[in-house]
């Protein structure tokens, strides 16, 4: 396989060349694809300025992600597996997609987009369950150069429509529903309900798969099945500029709104297929399955346009990992013989949870490479990872990246980087993160622990926040003077190795999604009898963090009392979504606040983690006499 690194000393070799000559390092792995405009010019960037970030990779190139997923595999894939859909209900059959089959489907529903009257440039939201047209949606907007934003269809009503107004999406791709372990959910009704508020949309396409009762709206929805009934499966691929917008992505920050990461289209093909070969050290014949949802960017990069790009078979599950039983994840190990395995540390902790009997009697011997995302892995869940699922002969890939990155930025090459727990150790070739205290000064050497961040461009970075460069700015590059901020703290250890802490800002890792407490703390706030509330992130066992909220409420009944931590919880339900609901609610009637009004989140955060013994300095505080109380009443027990 092209630009793959099969060993440790190819590693070093390569990384040393990527920070010597980014330009011809990266030159050399664009060569292998295929353009209908070679590029003029590598690189040009800035990450200082008004303007930052301004970068461009592969300057006025022309090419298409499809045809590079798709034409150029097809001579040797046409009839390889590409997608193996397992669904949510282990009796209903599986489906397998060939290279050929799913290429004929993108072809043709690009072309009913285009009847449609999408143009390249719109933006299509897919609001949709982990069914293959999902895959069929993304890669039909590339090809016809539309710009994709996939809402995870676990967000609310309110939720979606935010992301729909934000990105001016003229049209809105879902089903009628979808399955979930034992739940069957309403998916249409929840765009219904979000499209009341959502001028920019003309159309909605809609496709069957619970065939539960829908309702429609004639002139606007549209069934998936009638649009491409008699549409050819002949099509060409829209040329594309490498900078134009391949797709948006909205996530949580410290601050506002969830912001629309913006990918664009060269740089984040080549970033997300060199970063899938080379970590998982995917071959030919083997069998890939990560188990995200492709509404978050684990799915967009690692189930579909990485492993697709490399020629790989990607397996795409709809279900979730303890229904029918906690032994779903070893079954579909089993039956498709899985040999990479890429998962979030929060499901290997509720595995844990309910003990290995799930576990044995599965045969997992097809198993050959592990990997984990989203959040730190705690040392035991390391360990039964290893020991217990991968027998101790799978290498585990910690991979640390983020939405903004676009793909994986520090991670061991599995069989290459010798491992060690908790770590992500390693940059790949083209990365170059540095750790800086919050000074900005540069904390060199190793043994050093600061806050992350990241000097030097790489294709597959995020090029803006949609609809606002400056937030982007603000965001990501005002903190410190031409580096890219993670919102990471890590360390450095005496070998050199990187090993993520956390957040360092207010957003909080619950089950790997990230939630940002202004959000939460936004929806509680709706609630008619709320006055204010504060949100911060404690330990969780199973989660990595738990939300914890501190909210101030008018007088209340003892009837309301009684009621309301389940009417908060719904709140948060209808503004975001369940994954958002908080995990303990403390009703208080004031919260710790400096003389100017800012919330001390800090000792918030400290009684949320149950340890008072050391608050620091509470001079500054305008009312002292609080934080007895929220001590007192916490919903945990706290040492003082
Ligand atoms: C945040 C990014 C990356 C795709 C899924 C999440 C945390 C991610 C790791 C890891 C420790 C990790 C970071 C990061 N994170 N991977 N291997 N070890 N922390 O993407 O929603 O954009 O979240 O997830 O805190 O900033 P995301």
């Amino acid at each position: 396989m092209v630009n793959k690194i099969t060993d440790l000393a190819g590693y070093l070799e390569k990384y040393r060349q990527s920070v010597a000559d980014p330009e011809g390092f990266w030159a050399e792995i664009a060569e292998s694809y295929q353009w209908q405009k070679k590029w003029d010019k590598v690189l040009d960037w800035k990450f200082e300025g008004e303007s930052a970030p301004d970068v461009n990779w592969f300057v006025n190139g022309k090419m298409n992600i499809t045809e590079n997923i798709f034409e150029r595999n097809m001579s040797s894939r046409k009839d390889q597996v590409a997608i193996i859909w397992e669904p949510n209900d282990p009796k209903e059959p599986e489906i397998r997609l060939t290279y050929g089959e799913l290429f004929d489907k993108v072809k043709q529903f690009a072309n009913a987009l285009l009847k449609l009257g999408v143009k390249k440039g719109d933006r299509v939201a897919i609001y949709l369950p982990m069914v293959p047209e999902l895959a069929v949606a993304m890669l039909a907007c590339a090809r016809i150069g539309a710009i994709h934003s996939i809402v995870f269809a676990g967000f609310s009503a309110s939720a979606l429509a935010d992301r729909i107004i934000d990105a001016e999406a003229k049209i809105v791709i879902t089903s009628d529903g979808g399955f979930r372990g034992t739940k069957s959910i309403h998916l249409k009704n929840i765009v219904d309900e979000a499209l009341a508020n959502c001028p920019s949309v003309e159309l909605s396409v809609v496709l069957k798969r619970t065939e539960e009762k829908v309702h429609w709206e004639e002139g606007r929805d549209v069934w998936w099945h009638e649009i491409i009934e008699g549409e050819s499966t002949s099509n060409d691929a829209q040329a594309m500029d490498s900078e134009d917008i391949l797709f948006i992505l909205y996530t949580s920050g410290s601050t506002g709104k969830p912001k629309g990461v913006v990918h664009s289209t060269a740089g984040y093909m080549i970033f997300a297929e060199y970063t899938f070969k080379n970590v998982f050290q995917y071959n030919d014949g083997d069998m890939y399955w990560c188990t995200a949802d492709i509404g978050w960017v684990t799915g967009h990069s690692y189930i579909v346009y990485g492993p697709l790009l490399t020629g790989a078979t990607s397996i795409m599950f709809e279900g979730v990992p303890t229904w029918p039983d906690a032994g779903r994840f070893w079954d579909v190990v089993d039956k498709y013989k899985v040999t990479h395995f890429y998962t979030a540390p929060t499901a290997i902790r509720a595995l844990i949870a309910q003990g290995d009997k799930w576990v044995v009697d599965h045969d997992l011997s097809s198993l050959k490479v592990l990997g984990t995302v989203g959040e730190p892995i705690n040392e035991e869940a390391w360990r039964w990872y290893h020991d217990t699922i991968g027998k101790s002969r799978c290498p585990i890939v910690d991979t640390w990246w983020q939405t903004e990155t676009g793909g994986i930025m520090i991670s061991p090459l599995a069989g290459i980087t010798p491992t060690k727990p908790s770590h992500a150790t390693l940059p790949l070739p083209g990365i170059q993160p540095i750790l800086v205290d919050p000074e900005g000064n540069e904390l060199k050497g190793n043994s050093v622990e600061g806050i992350l961040c990241i000097k030097f461009p790489w294709p597959g970075m995020l090029r803006t926040t949609y609809g606002d460069h400056k937030r982007c700015f603000n965001t990501y590059f005002s903190a410190f003077r031409g580096l890219y901020l993670t919102g990471d703290g890590a360390k450095r250890d005496e070998e050199g190795y990187y090993r993520i802490i956390g957040r360092i800002d207010d957003v909080i890792n619950v089950s790997g999604h990230r939630i940002g407490t202004a959000e939460v703390e936004d929806a509680i706030n709706q609630h008619p009898k709320v006055v204010e509330s504060a949100v911060v992130g404690y330990p969780h066992e199973i989660k990595g963090s738990g939300i914890y909220a501190y909210v101030i409420c008018e007088d209340l009944s003892d009837r309301e009392m009684a009621t309301i931590e389940n009417e908060i919880r719904d709140t948060v339900n209808k503004f975001i979504g369940p994954i958002a609901k908080p995990d303990k609610i403390q009703i208080v009637s004031g919260l710790p606040k400096t003389r100017s009004g800012k919330i001390m989140r800090r000792i918030l955060r400290k009684i949320g983690e149950g340890d008072a013994s050391n608050l620091g300095d509470t001079s500054t505080l305008l009312d002292p006499g609080v934080v007895d109380e929220i001590i007192s009443g916490a919903k945990v027990e706290v040492k003082r």
